[in-house]
């Protein structure tokens, strides 16, 4: 089974990064081809902890080869700063090899992020203000910086002039901020060049090449299905397609290369920045499942917002990402409660509503209707077959999977890479 997609299917910090992680044995190339610095994964490795934003998980594994895909948006600060706390630990870093079609965030979008949101007030979107959202919507006006610009000076300079000259109205005129100078600009990306050369590469190329060679290659979302741009909780969303398809024209494949979708979800719920959330929890409850799941940001550390598991949610992801398997994440968080609700359907005005609701005000008024499971009080992170889960565990997972409609393969039951049980492999073996 050589072509593998990784999506999250909620609100992101899944745990993709333990599922790529965990894949990762047996695959050959990573790709990353969505997103940028945005991201966080935190993979713990013999006991050690590694906080990644931009570089795929993949580069923690021997042997693969981690691709940034034309979909992603490059910080080449943050970019070298991953690479060099990398290096120090030991780790090899000398694989990664980058699309000379990716877009990278010039330190003006950074400005731009922050700037912005300032500005939407109470309607901001709680961005990770890493300049994500500038940087494609350059990309979708036509001016944005590409990898391969940095190998032409003068081309690099021309653009950078002509992304500055919009925006330098707007800092000065409308945001009250200083002019950013293009000279400046150009010459902090030129300082990267000669770093980034031996690194660029036809993505697509490499990875249809490897394809026909018969190795396994695994796509790795950013975000998540309810953070893409086009199918999440618009405007609080992501600026990329988090969801499968994402992975087609953000690599460089076709559809009919893909073997399998793997929607990775925790065994309850987290959101961080604003929008809607029908199952969050407040007050002491949320706080108590945000400190059972040491749920605050790898990125921004904000506190994240918990909540209970949502079926609909669940449902909708393996629909949209046309799921194969389930990777449930953290079930150990959940030892110890006495019953654990489900969010099987809403009730939106009054109305029972099955399925993701296709108009944003029917999401945002919708109120979960709950299904209780009954909870477990054993420790589970040392089991590792299915078999051996407390029955009442078994039970919720298999409850999750006949809502979500897709199989669970794998489940995991603690921060280690050995920590999971799996049912299925994920490549198809
Ligand atoms: P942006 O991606 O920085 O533009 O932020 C847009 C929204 O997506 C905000 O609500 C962020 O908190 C959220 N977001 C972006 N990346 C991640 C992620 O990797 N995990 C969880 N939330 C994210
Ligand atoms: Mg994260």
């Amino acid at each position: 089974m050589p072509a593998v997609i990784v999506v999250g299917t909620q609100w992101g910090d899944e745990g993709k990064g333990k599922a790529t992680d965990h894949l990762g044995a047996a695959v050959d190339l990573v790709v990353k081809f969505n997103g940028g610095n945005n991201a966080g994964h935190t993979v713990v490795i013999d006991g050690e902890k590694y906080a990644l934003h931009l570089l795929p998980a993949g580069i923690l594994s021997e042997g693969v080869t981690p691709i940034i895909g034309n979909g992603v948006v490059i910080d080449l600060e943050v970019l070298f700063q991953e690479i060099e706390a990398l290096e120090e630990r030991g780790m090899d870093t000398s694989r990664l090899r980058i699309s000379s079609n990716a877009h990278i965030i010039p330190s003006y979008n950074r400005l731009m992020d922050r700037t912005t949101e300032k500005f939407l007030g109470k309607r901001q979107i709680g961005t990770t203000g890493r300049g994500i959202g500038p940087s494609y919507a350059d990309k979708m006006n036509r001016i944005g910086i590409r990898v391969q610009d940095l190998f032409d000076p003068s081309i690099l300079r021309q653009k950078v002039e002509g992304a500055l000259a919009n925006k330098n109205h707007l800092l000065v005129k409308v945001f009250n901020k200083r002019a950013v100078d293009p000279e400046e600009v150009t010459n902090e990306l030129l300082s990267y060049a000669e770093r980034v050369r031996p690194m660029v590469v036809d993505a697509s190329l490499l990875v249809n090449d490897a394809l026909d060679e018969g190795k396994t290659v695994l796509f790795e979302a950013g975000q998540a299905t309810m953070l893409d741009i086009d199918h999440g909780t618009y405007p609080f969303v992501t600026s990329s397609n988090a969801t499968a398809g994402g992975a087609c024209t953000g690599a460089g494949v076709g559809p009919t290369r893909i073997d399998a979708v793997v929607g990775v979800t925790k065994a309850y719920t987290t959101r961080v920045g604003e929008g809607p959330f029908p199952t969050e929890l407040f007050g002491e409850e949320g706080d108590e499942l945000r400190e059972r799941g040491g749920e605050f940001g790898v990125t921004t550390g904000r506190p994240r917002r918990t909540g209970w598991f949502d079926a609909v949610v669940g449902r909708y992801a393996s629909r949209v990402n046309g799921l194969t398997d389930l990777v449930v994440t953290k079930l150990d968080v959940l030892t110890g409660y006495e019953q654990i609700p489900i969010c099987v359907a809403y009730d939106v005005d009054g109305v029972r509503v099955d399925e993701m609701p296709m108009n944003q005000s029917d999401f945002h008024h919708a109120k979960p209707i709950y299904e209780y499971m009954p909870g477990w009080t054993e420790d589970i992170t040392k089991v590792r077959k299915f078999e051996d889960l407390p029955v009442n565990a078994q039970r919720y997972i298999e409850r999750i999977e006949e809502i979500s409609k897709v199989r669970v393969s794998v489940i995991g039951v603690g921060a280690g890479r050995e920590a999971a049980i799996v049912r299925h492999q994920l490549t198809g073996a």
